[in-house]
């Protein structure tokens, strides 16, 4: 792992330390144009198909309004989130265009998304009356995704429940309640395109469209690729893809390929200031418990961001970050609210940037790496003590 050596990546930076990022001594960058590019990137390499920008969990922690207006600027003609919560803040926020949820409970706010003209995902009966009951509340059709299990185990209909569910959808199509707008599954280990199991998944969508087309529905999307299946199962594609990890310009998978190699570019850089810079003797003890210590007189700086931000507990001695014109690792234990990282004799000052990923820093997928994780929980675990600041604004 290294340092980029870009001086235009810096100079674009320096518009993300507001006033009032500068006063907490951190702040996340959030820049819509490498969005912007990476959903274009990506459509360019799978022909027409259609992307449905994937901005659950506050679009993977970049900012769930800015990063879906940027994603339809780019191209992009679905949004997807998990929970209708999510679906109805972005109607919330003036978000037009089609948006799809995909994870309710008994209960959930269906009369809500038929009248906000939200697509709902449907993997049971129990909810699929629920829908139908919202319907003859609200007067509105429902747009239903019904969803197969092909061999996740997670949400979806297995193929013995499928059958039912699918004549139960068609029932209440008949019924003027419902249009069946999607059918759809989710793939198990499309990071990896030549586990077996990947193709066992497509060939089980497969039957699961030719139940649902006997049972007389003509869904107008059929979806079953995340990132790594839109670029790594060019069979999966089908009318839409569902992309997530690759628009915010991290790795799908090692076997897909890294980031720059799929010509993306992180979305999100992490970036702080230093709260301390001492000078220690050889043998100090750094942190709780001791885990780091210094081999030889040593300078060492204090960076104001800790678990209590989202910085993993498991970066103890190995989070790397750009500190004082080299990258090096945090020196001991994550605390709540701060890390030390070990800058030798290089000469530094308190209020000097660090990048702790993006940008001319290391990626995410690096941190992911030295925390035995995966990029994309680095990048949706930091948190709310850490301002947002939104580069290449459009609208
Ligand atoms: C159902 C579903 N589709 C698509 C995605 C997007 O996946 P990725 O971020 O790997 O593109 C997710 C995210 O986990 C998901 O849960």
């Amino acid at each position: 792992m290294s340092a980029r050596n870009d001086a235009t990546v810096e100079v674009a930076y320096a518009a993300a330390w507001t006033p009032e990022a500068r006063a907490r001594g951190a702040v996340v960058a959030i820049d819509l144009d490498a969005l912007r590019a990476n959903v274009a990137a990506v459509r360019e390499r799978i022909g027409g198909v259609d992307v449905m920008a994937v901005v659950k969990a506050d679009a993977y922690g970049h900012g769930l309004v800015p990063c879906a207006r940027a994603a339809l600027e780019a191209g992009a003609t679905w949004l997807g989130v998990a929970l209708l919560e999510e679906a109805l803040a972005l109607r919330d926020a003036g978000v037009a265009g089609r948006i799809l949820g995909w994870l309710a409970v008994p209960g959930a706010r269906w009369a809500d998304c038929l009248e906000r003209d939200i697509d709902v995902s449907v993997s049971a009966i129990w909810a699929l009356d629920e829908v139908r009951e919202a319907a003859r509340a609200t007067g509105v059709r429902a747009r239903v995704h019904l969803k197969a299990d092909t061999g996740l185990s997670r949400n979806g209909a297995t193929p013995h429940d499928w059958p039912e569910l699918v004549a139960a959808a068609r029932d209440a199509e008949l019924e003027g309640l419902v249009t069946v707008a999607g059918v759809w599954s989710h793939l198990a280990c499309a990071d990896v395109p030549t586990d077996p199991s990947v193709a066992e998944q497509v060939a089980a969508f497969e039957r699961a469209l030719a139940v649902a087309a006997d049972a007389g529905l003509h869904p107008e999307v059929r979806h079953l690729a995340n990132s790594a299946g839109a670029l790594g199962v060019p069979e999966a594609r089908y009318d839409l893809v569902r992309l997530g990890i690759a628009m915010y310009g991290l790795t799908p998978g090692d076997d897909i390929g890294t980031g720059d190699e799929l010509g993306l570019r992180p979305v999100m850089s992490l970036r702080a200031r230093l709260a301390s810079v001492k000078r220690v003797a050889a043998g100090s003890g750094v942190s709780y418990g001791h885990e780091y210590v210094t081999a030889s007189d040593t300078t060492l700086g204090l960076v104001p961001v800790g678990y209590g931000d989202g910085i993993p507990r498991a970066a103890r001695n190995g989070g790397p970050m750009l500190a004082a014109g080299s990258v090096r690792t945090i020196a001991g234990r994550v605390c709540m609210d701060q890390v030390v990282i070990d800058l030798g004799d290089s000469v530094a000052e308190p209020g000097d940037e660090v990048v702790l990923f993006g940008g001319e820093g290391p990626s995410a997928d690096d941190w992911a790496t030295a925390c035995g994780t995966i990029g994309y929980e680095i990048v949706t675990r930091i948190g709310p003590r850490v301002p947002r600041a939104y580069l290449g604004v459009t609208s």
